[in-house]
């Protein structure tokens, strides 16, 4: 098979294990590249025992001869991209320009979208998103809201910067003062601090589309690299419980620079279960033990916040639409789990109902909180499946459970994830797996 470019996508609400997949599949790749998002993404790769967690840094850094790009669709946080970079070294990763490129059309999350989004967030309350508190929001609002945005190469025009600063941060402390009464903010001082943090950066920042595009055309194969999930998507997901960017996809084209038909082989990445952080609808949450034996199997606390994750059975229904939209042309399943006494057995959500009737296709206009779950039962499995590396391997109601989840979706189900390391995959029918 004559594959180009592969994209790794989240189909459920963010923390699907893309690191993993990302990783597995990075070594392949001459690029690995985000699109949307930013800090609020959270990516675990165990590398040999090591851990990395990853918020900013594209997780293909974890390989050489890896170029990894931040594209124009990332909201990026230069603070914690610094701490990210220098944590990495430390660690005897190598991370320069050479291997690190942003896109100067980025947008920089600033140290006031953070205060607003906590701000808003109190003043919501009950009805609050339950956001990650990165400045995501605000910083993507600015965005689109033009003049008050700042982009990364912006930082490498000092003047400029600094006069423009000074009117936008004079526009935030007057909206800010009249949320709450802390100390306006000092733009001289934040000048001084990004400017500085724009030189740090100044070799890696660039037009990263260009890039790309050109890789695209010398036919060097390219991962890009999902944050969050399509259920959290802006315009599909689960509206407003939703993050502030293009996560599908279908978001790849315009957050990265490049034209639709760079997007290849789609990888839509799933739980064996299903998870949710923050608020919003969530048809299959599982508010009770079976919830708790799936969080604690499945060590369902955040990466980025340390929150516990909601968590519930698969839902088949949400997971069609997803990978829909976003063209999978297969599925990679994550955190199979095995051994968990409280369970008997395995549900999977295979219709709703709502007001009386049976609905099969998943429709964004919906009211999910008030729909109730159609369930299919399959037998749990006791045996640790942590060893398999071949579909064989695993027991056959882990088997079954799989092949009924492939029959649902009407995809193949290409890798399956059975925990942590690296060689902890199994390669089932992966087009990739052949791939050098
Ligand atoms: P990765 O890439 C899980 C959720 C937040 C909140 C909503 C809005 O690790 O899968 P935001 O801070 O983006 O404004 O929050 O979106 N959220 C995620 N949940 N994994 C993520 O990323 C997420 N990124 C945002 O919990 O409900
Ligand atoms: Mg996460």
């Amino acid at each position: 098979m004559d594959v180009k470019n592969v994209t790794v996508v989240g189909l459920q609400w963010g923390d699907e294990g893309k690191g993993k997949v990302v990783d597995a599949l990075g070594r392949t790749c001459r690029y690995v590249a985000r699109y949307c998002g930013g800090a609020n993404a959270g990516h675990s790769v165990d590398v040999q025992g090591e851990k990395f967690a990853l918020h900013l840094i594209p997780c293909g850094i974890l390989h050489e001869n890896v170029v990894n790009v931040v594209g124009n669709g990332v909201a990026f946080d230069p603070a914690v991209a610094w701490e990210e970079i220098e944590g990495l070294r430390q660690r005897g990763v190598k991370v320069d320009s050479t291997n690190l490129k942003l896109s100067a059309c980025a947008h920089v999350v600033m140290p006031y979208h953070k205060l607003q989004d906590s701000l808003n967030e109190q003043m919501l309350g009950g009805a609050k998103i339950g956001t990650t508190n990165r400045g995501i929001g605000p910083c993507y609002a600015d965005k689109a809201c033009r003049s008050t945005a700042v982009r990364l190469g912006d930082l490498l025009r000092p003047d400029e910067f600094r006069t423009r600063l000074r009117g936008i941060v004079e526009t935030k402390n007057r909206m800010l003062s009249a949320m709450h009464d802390a100390t306006p903010f000092d733009a001289d001082k934040m000048a001084d601090e990004y400017i500085e943090f724009g030189k740090r950066m100044s070799s890696m920042i660039c037009d990263t589309g260009s890039l790309l595009r050109k890789a695209c055309a010398n036919g060097e194969r390219i991962l890009f690299e999902g944050g969050q999930g399509a259920m959290l998507d802006v315009d599909h997901g689960t509206y407003p419980f939703v993050t502030s960017s293009s996560v599908t996809a279908c978001g790849i084209p315009s957050g990265a620079g490049v034209p639709p038909k760079a997007v290849g082989h789609v990888i839509g990445v799933a739980k064996s279960y299903a998870s949710r952080v923050g608020q919003g609808p969530f048809p299959t949450e599982q508010d009770n033990e079976f919830g708790d034996a799936i969080r604690r199997r499945g060590k369902e606390f955040g990466t980025t916040t340390g929150r516990p994750r909601r968590c519930g059975w698969f839902d088949a229904v949400a997971l069609r639409y997803a990978a829909d939209l976003c063209g999978a042309d297969e599925i990679a399943l994550t955190v199979l789990m095995d051994g968990e006494e409280q369970i008997d057995a395995f549900r999977i959500c295979t219709a709703y109902e709502f007001e009386g009737r049976r609905i099969d296709e998943y429709d964004p206009s919906l009211p999910l909180d008030k729909v109730s779950c159609v369930y299919e039962d399959w037998p749990a499995w006791k045996a640790p499946i942590g060893t398999a590396r071949k579909f064989d391997d695993l027991p056959p109601e882990a088997q079954a459970y799989i092949t009924r989840i492939e029959q649902l979706l009407g995809r193949p189900i290409g890798v399956i994830s059975v925990g942590p390391p690296r060689e902890a995959t199994i390669m089932h029918h992966c087009a990739l797996k052949d791939l050098k």
